[in-house]
């Protein structure tokens, strides 16, 4: 199963992509505003453990993004259990030097359509630690909605920061923004 964008194509991460992930991942100005389990510096080994995880991983819920062929980003849809179980929680990152190419706002909105597809989710929402206008800027365009802010609701590198809660639900979805 693989998604194509234009210049990108979503796909089960391999073996061979841990060199590039690693490549790509090792830089604070990426990792800032991911969670702590996204390592930093990035290793070869962090690179090789996350590829062992996630390469036979079924349902295909995390997505490595392969630009020539190099893996320069991912994009996951997290499945929550229990009575959240009809929720995804969206997250992503790509390499710097592909900043403001409109690449994760379509990746966005691809994955998003594959999980309500494919998944049984009713609804997904990502949470968009304060100051990562970037990153809520792409969840607009891709027609989430901001729902809410949390309130001092993480801790990263120290500091203290709101989470806001942007979501989409599946009536609301539009393929190809
Ligand atoms: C956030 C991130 C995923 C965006 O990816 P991208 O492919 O560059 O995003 P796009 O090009 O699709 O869209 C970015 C939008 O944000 C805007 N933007 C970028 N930096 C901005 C800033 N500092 N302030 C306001 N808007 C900003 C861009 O102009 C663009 O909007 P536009 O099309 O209206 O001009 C990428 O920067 C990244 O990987 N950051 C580190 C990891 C991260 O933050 N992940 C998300 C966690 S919630």
């Amino acid at each position: 199963m693989e998604l194509q964008g234009e210049g990108f194509t979503l796909r089960q991460i391999r073996l061979t992509d841990a060199a590039s992930l690693q490549k790509h991942a090792d830089n604070p100005k990426v990792s800032a505003f991911l969670m702590d389990r996204f390592p930093s510096p990035y290793t070869l080994a962090d690179a090789e453990f996350w590829v062992n995880l996630m390469q036979h991983k079924q349902p295909l819920t995390h997505f490595a993004i392969a630009i020539n062929n190099e893996v320069c980003g991912g994009i996951a849809i997290e499945l929550m259990n229990d009575v959240n179980r009809i929720t995804g929680e969206i997250g992503y990152w790509l390499a710097e030097q592909y900043w403001g190419q409109g690449i994760i706002t379509q990746a966005v909105n691809l994955v998003t359509g594959y999980a309500f597809k494919n998944l049984s989710v009713l609804r997904i929402q990502a949470g968009v630690y304060h100051k990562n206008t970037a990153s809520m800027r792409v969840l607009e365009k891709a027609g989430y909605t901001k729902e809410g802010v949390l309130r001092n609701a993480v801790i990263k590198n120290g500091v203290v920061m709101d989470k806001h809660v942007y979501a989409i639900l599946k009536e609301e979805y539009q393929q190809g923004i």
